[in-house]
């Protein structure tokens, strides 16, 4: 026998093989781009702790919506800053909302863009938690019913598909009921299923200025070090009628990607966060990382791991680069 009997290099020696036998890939068919939608005219202003992100005005939703689609982005998930915010979230849910206007302009303006809709309070109420509250707990099945009233504004302005973000129990089948009732039975549920109470989400509580004015999310969202409890809220939400499982955030979280990967049939998302965005930009700017690798690769692992869907700030840099690379 000639050792060593097996070469697994002999499958590396070059490009066209490595490609031939590469087990994921990246597409930009499966990539969602959020953005983030700000009151006034002609406004395009930059996030601080997120480099390329921008706040941008409803105005500029055409010319944004056309650099997706350019470069094969053809999905995006809306945030919106509202003009004022209260105890109970109304902008949230009002007909002329933010969030709302953003919907039709895009569906005016890039009718083939596939517009999903974040759905929770947060960005909406003055407190900054993703409900209502009763004293200083958020109270689950007021918050219920604001949720749905959400959720059916966005069907209304024409929105493709809605994500509730909030963590409440019981609100994918309160959504999904309240959209069947108002003939919106073809509009999916993307349920952030399994959420985590993550310090990655900090440059995005400041690029939609929503953090809790008092205490934490820790009483809704769930606790980094629980993967059996992720089983049973991706159970629950799928019994209530949720179209596609998230995962969020995604890179500190890929053992429960792969966990529900395993066990549900149903499409998984996975949400790389702000923070872990802001992470690879940072230490890219300072020379410290090749930038488009580190990006590249972060990506590739949360695919590997078994997510279909990838929600992330460099849906548009990937895209250009598989375009130019493949
Ligand atoms: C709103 C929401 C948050 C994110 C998405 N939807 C913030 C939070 O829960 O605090 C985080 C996204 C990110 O960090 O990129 N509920």
């Amino acid at each position: 026998m000639i050792f060593p009997e097996y070469r697994p290099r002999r499958m590396r020696k070059n490009k066209t093989l490595r490609a031939m036998i590469r087990e994921t890939r990246l597409s930009s068919s499966q990539m969602i781009y959020p953005l983030f939608i700000m009151p006034g005219k002609g406004k395009k202003e930059a996030i601080s702790s997120m480099p390329g992100v921008y706040r941008i005005s409803v105005d500029q939703l055409k010319k944004e919506a056309r650099a997706c689609m350019d470069v094969g982005i053809n999905s995006v998930i809306l945030f919106g800053l509202p003009e004022k915010k209260d105890a109970v979230g109304s902008g949230a849910y009002a007909k002329n909302g933010i969030v709302q206007r953003a919907i039709q302009e895009l569906k005016n303006q890039a009718p083939e863009m596939n517009v999903v809709t974040d759905v929770c309070l947060c960005e909406y109420t003055d407190h900054g938690h993703c409900g209502c509250l009763v004293g200083h707990e958020v109270d689950n099945d007021a918050t219920l019913e604001l949720l749905a009233k959400t959720a059916l504004s966005h069907a209304r302005a024409g929105a493709d598909m809605v994500a509730p973000s909030d963590m409440m129990d019981g609100r994918i089948s309160e959504i999904r009921s309240t959209l069947d009732e108002n003939d919106f039975h073809m509009v999916p549920i993307m349920s952030y299923a399994v959420k985590y109470a993550s310090a990655f989400y900090g440059p995005f509580r400041d690029a939609a200025d929503c953090a809790p004015q008092f205490g934490d999310r820790r009483s809704y969202q769930m606790d980094p070090a629980n993967s059996r409890e992720a089983l049973r809220e991706a159970t629950l939400d799928v019994e209530e009628g949720a179209d596609i499982l998230m995962v969020k955030p995604a890179v500190a979280y890929l053992d429960i990607i792969s966990r529900l990967r395993d066990e549900f049939d149903l499409p998984i998302a996975a949400y790389h966060v702000s923070g872990e965005y802001a992470m690879i930009k940072a230490a890219a700017g300072k020379g410290w990382i090749d930038g488009e690798r580190v990006m590249a690769e972060t990506l590739l692992s949360i695919r590997r791991a078994g997510a279909d869907i990838l929600i992330t700030y460099f849906a548009r840099d990937m895209a250009k680069l598989l375009r130019e690379r493949g």
